[in-house]
């Protein structure tokens, strides 16, 4: 998968996307002295939130630039894939705030959480859903394939059912605190041009001569069903929000 990310352009155009997973922050509702993990941490904006709740924090994300980003705010944070971490600690959680749909092994992703915790350990997270951004994939996709691509080879998404992902996290082990699907049409600050420059570099991999015009054509045709006068871009997310639990021995 082809995704950089610029934390600079994130914070400009993207910082909903950490205002939103606020919300996680509670649902965890970490105690001062507690060893949590973010799992793609993205530039620290949460990490930094529970470490002034008095939290041991580490920052977990696939980019190096992220991670630099994190740093900068103070955040202990090292480079990683959910999909591969290795053994980094015993953490009392785990939290994942719109990550773990860019990992498309999920029972990997599932297992190294599990590794990582504490008997009695917490995994809250929070994804993108079926049927997230689907106005956004299905038209990509479309004009992906117009141009003979097989658009399924540049999706970078994940995008499970409640039931699907349930079924992964009780196979590991997890008992399910709560889990739920809801949607959550989203506002963006400017437009979705800058949206799909940050989001959606993979499914210009194959065209990357013509990405603009490619981001652009998308845009126009999405226009009719995610832009109004009154609201602007409005994204139709639709949001799957777990916490679960690693049972003590
Ligand atoms: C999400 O947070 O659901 C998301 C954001 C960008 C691209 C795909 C999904």
């Amino acid at each position: 998968m082809i995704q950089k990310w610029d934390p600079s352009s994130y914070a400009k155009d993207a910082a909903f996307v950490s205002m939103y997973g606020e919300e996680l922050i509670t649902l965890l509702a970490p105690i001062a002295g507690d060893k949590v993990m973010d799992l793609g941490c993205g530039d620290g904006f949460l990490a930094e939130k529970i470490a002034e709740m008095g939290c041991d924090v580490t920052g977990v994300d696939a980019s190096e630039a992220q991670v630099d980003a994190a740093e900068k705010r103070g955040i202990k944070a090292v480079v990683g894939n959910g999909e591969s971490l290795g053994f980094l600690g015993e953490f009392d959680s785990v939290l994942s705030n719109a990550a773990l749909h860019w990992m498309r092994r999920p029972e990997e992703v599932i297992a190294n959480v599990w590794q990582n915790l504490k008997p009695g350990g917490v995994f809250v997270g929070e994804m993108g859903a079926k049927g997230n951004v689907s106005a956004v994939v299905e038209t990509l996709s479309a004009l992906l394939e117009r141009r003979g691509h097989n658009s399924e080879l540049y999706n970078p998404w994940y995008f499970p059912t409640e039931q699907e992902y349930s079924e992964l996290l009780v196979a590991q082990g997890f008992n399910i605190n709560t889990i739920s699907t809801f949607s959550r049409p989203t506002k963006i600050k400017s437009d979705l041009l800058s949206w799909l420059r940050i989001f959606a570099q993979s499914f210009v991999a194959p065209i990357e001569e013509e990405r603009d015009s490619f981001y652009r054509e998308a845009e126009t045709a999405l226009r009719p069903y995610l832009y109004s006068e009154k609201n602007g871009w409005i994204v139709d997310y639709v949001r799957l929000r777990f916490n679960v639990y690693r049972p003590s021995r």
